[in-house]
Formats: structure tokens, sequence, C-alpha cells
């Protein structure tokens, strides 16, 4: 085995498995872009501090540089014997320039090193969830405004409960995509803090300038404890909490594609481009990538569960375990940027089924709250109204008779004051028009979500 970096007080060489089980390469190495801007931003530090002489800190920029447009042309090769992607950074950086590159690692640790790149790696990717995600909420703002006078029944216990308006259901994911947008940003504020300066875990005693540093790579702020700046892995938990909740939006939604896709229900037909056929049935036509992403909603919640199990007892500062850090947030970038991609373009491609919709409202009682509010309106208390409606329903499922088929003669029978403008507020489309509550199903107020979350994108 070669001798390791860290090698003066060994006196034996490690055994391969060893090494291999320590290392991180295999993964960490999806950082090195962040590692080669993270040791930049260090090495004009130490030239602005003069820590290093401004000539050999323009040598080790120079093959900073040679490097980053090696690994842009895929011409680096990583090393397992060189454990994680820090150190074979620094190996690569001795070839290039020799021996000035030790001075690299003035007033730095890995600890810190590795901190800083996943803070940048994280803060990066947070801008093109957030970007896929206002994505996502336009091609809903876009499906709703088409859809605000679209009848379809809304659900309780997967029972019909009343008529609502498909926009008014869009919007309510909208909602939730919102106040997911809105963790995100949060998420951001704590990515955005430089941990370089920190070094092992107590700071170091030549005259750094963490400011510039944290300037240089475009950080707002710079950790004000450093014993935290090399122990707070709280910004990746808050980023694979949010990407779980998000997920789980994705989840629901999806099952609900899944289901309205089926026979039964027929609300809606996938695109070509986002459904499968079989191999054996040459009929079908499967949701498959509605599937993937709820199944998917798993491994996010798994790599959540995973880093706050791996968190919970370790002492500060560093210690090993949080190396296991790493793969569980790029999986869960990697799972949460196509999934929010497929659904956008899933949802935005999907034939609505606006006949079927409206027929489901039809001869399903959904329309009973209605009666019983026209009889409370005419004065009757609403739990006599509901005891009287129910006893029609009853009637009706026994003798297949709708609400709106009951002759006016036998609503009179039951009340003298219901007249025969109750089989218009029987309708579905009055019962959802008429909703005019605020944040209710009626059109006007899908129309007013809709012009508030049009402001909201704007912004
Ligand atoms: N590969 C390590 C990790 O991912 C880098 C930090 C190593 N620090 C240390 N003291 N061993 O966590």
């Amino acid at each position: 085995a070669i001798k390791k970096m860290w090698g003066g007080r060994f006196e034996a060489a490690g055994a391969q498995w060893v090494d291999e089980f320590g290392a991180s390469i295999g993964f960490d190495q999806l950082m090195a872009y962040e590692d080669l801007e993270g040791s930049l931003a260090h090495v004009k530090m130490l030239k602005h501090t003069q820590i290093l002489s401004a000539e050999e800190a323009d040598q080790i920029i120079a093959g900073l540089e040679t490097l980053q447009q090696k690994l842009a042309a895929g011409e680096l090769k990583f090393s397992v014997a060189n454990e994680d992607i820090h150190m074979n950074m620094e190996v690569l950086l001795t070839e290039e320039i020799g021996p000035v590159a030790g001075k690299l690692h003035t007033a730095r640790s890995r600890n810190d090193q590795v901190a800083t790149d996943l803070h940048l790696y994280l803060k990066y990717r947070l801008e093109t969830v957030i970007s896929e995600l206002k994505h996502l909420q336009e091609v809903i703002i876009a499906k709703a405004s088409a859809n605000v006078e679209t009848i379809m029944p809304g659900y309780t216990h997967l029972q019909h409960a009343q008529p609502i308006s498909y926009g008014h259901y869009l919007m309510a994911y909208y909602q939730m995509f919102k106040r997911d947008l809105e963790r995100f940003e949060f998420n951001k504020l704590h990515t955005d803090i430089s941990p370089l300066g920190a070094a092992a875990l107590a700071g170091t005693t030549f005259p750094i300038d963490q400011h510039f540093s944290a300037k240089e790579l475009g950080f707002s702020a710079v950790y004000e404890n450093s014993l935290d700046a090399v122990s707070d892995r709280d910004f990746v938990l808050e980023f694979l909490s949010n990407a779980s909740i998000l997920m789980m939006h994705l989840s629901r939604f999806c099952e609900e594609i899944i289901s309205w896709c089926s026979y039964e229900f027929g609300y809606l037909e996938l695109a070509d481009q986002y459904a499968t056929g079989s191999s054996i049935m040459p009929q079908k036509k499967n949701p498959d990538m509605a599937e993937l992403i709820r199944g998917k909603s798993g491994r996010v919640f798994g790599d959540l569960m995973g880093l706050l199990t791996t968190m919970k007892g370790l002492p500060l500062a560093y210690n090993k375990d949080m190396q296991e850090d790493k793969e569980g947030v790029f999986d869960a970038v990697k799972t949460i940027i196509p999934s929010l991609k497929i659904f956008s373009g899933m949802l935005e491609t999907a034939k609505v089924n606006k006949e079927k919709m409206l027929a489901a409202t039809e001869n399903d009682f959904s329309n009973a709250t209605e009666l019983a509010d026209y009889l409370a309106t005419k004065g009757i208390p609403f739990r006599q109204a509901h005891a009287i409606v129910g006893q029609l329903v009853l009637e009706g499922l026994k003798t297949n008779t709708s609400l709106q088929a009951i002759p006016l003669a036998r609503y009179q029978e039951i009340d003298p004051k219901i007249g025969a403008d109750v089989y218009e507020d029987l309708k579905a489309y009055v019962a959802v028009k008429r909703r005019h509550s605020y944040g209710g199903t009626g059109f006007d107020q899908v129309k007013r979500q809709i012009d508030l979350a049009k402001q909201d994108l704007a912004k």
C-alpha cells in the first residue's frame, strides 16, 4: 500500500480491504467541482492574508485551475488508496505542481473542507430543486386555469362527498408545493453559511480571514462557532426532511393519477410518452412513471431516517460516521429532481376527461348537502334537514332515483316551502359555482387562488 498523507505516526500500512471500507472516493467524487472551488477560495485567502507568499499561492491557484480543466474534460483519475476527494485532489495537485501543493492545507482540515464542499454542493442543487418546483407550479396553474369550471366529485374516505372544481383540486396541490418551496428557500439560509476556517474543530492560530473565503465562495455568512461548523449536518437533515415532504406530496398526487387512469375512474389519460405498455397484454397503458415516483418516496424517507440515525449519538466534533452523510443526500438529489421533471411533464400532457368527471357527479347523491342547505335556508334547522335528506337518499337508493329526479309533489309533501328552484341547486355545476366562501371551490374563489398564485410566481 502507498504511504498515506496522514501516515507519519504509523508503522504498518493498512490492509487494502480496510482502505476500501474507509474510502469515500467512490461517492464523494460527486463533489469534485466543489472541492476545487473550496480549495481555490482557501488559497486565495491564504494569499490575501499573506500566510502564503503571492508566488506560492499563484502556483497553487494555477495548479487548481488546471485540475478544474482536467475535471471538466473527464481527465482526472481518482484512487481508493487516496481515500476521499480531498486527498485525491491534493495528490493530483502535487503531481501538477510539486511539493508546494503541500502548503494548500495550511490552516485547514478535511473537516472544514468536507463541510464546505457539502454546503456548496447542496446550495447549488437547491437552486435546481427550487426552479423545478416553480416549473411544476406553473404547470399546475395553467392546468387549473383551463379547468376552473370542470366539475368532478370531491372525495372524503374515497367516497363521493361534494362536487368540486378540478381547478380547485389542482390548486390544493399548488398550495402544498408552495409550502415545499418555502421550506427549500428556508433551507437555503442554513446552507448558505461557510464552515471554511473552522479547521479541525478549534479554529487556527494562523491569521486567516473566513469572511474573505466565504465571499469568494458566494456564501452569505460564516459559522460563529468552529465546533458547530464542522459538526453541523442540520442543513442536510433539513434538506432531506423537505425532500421527504415533497415526495410525500408527489406520491399522493401520483396515487390519484394512478387511480384516475383506471378504467373505473377514467378521469385522466396519460400522454403516450409518460405511459408504458405490457409485454404480454396488448391493451395495456400503465402509469409507470407515477408509480415510480410514488415508489421513490420510500428511498427519500429512508435517506432522512438514515442520516437522523447516523447523527443522533455523535459527540462533537467530527466523527467518521459523518462520512455516511453524503450518499443519502446525493440519492435524494438525484431522486427528487427527475421526479419533479417527470411529474410536471406527465401532468402537463395528461388529457382530462371532463365528461367522465361530470358524469360521476350525476347519480351519486353528492348533492345531498345542497338539498339539506336548501331546506336550512327555508328555516328548517340543519340537523332536521340532514335527517330529512338522509331519508330521501335512502328512498332514492332503494328506488334508484337521484335527488334531482324526485318529483316536486314529493318534495312538497316534505315541506311546502320547497319550490321548483330546488332543482337548480341540485345541479353539480351550480353546487360548485355557488361555493363562494373564502377558499371554497366556487369558480370566483378558484380564480382568486389562481390570480394570487400567479402573483406569487411573478415575484
Ligand atoms: N471523507 C471524509 C468524510 O466524508 C472527509 C473528512 C475526513 N476527516 C477526518 N478527520 N477523517 O467525512
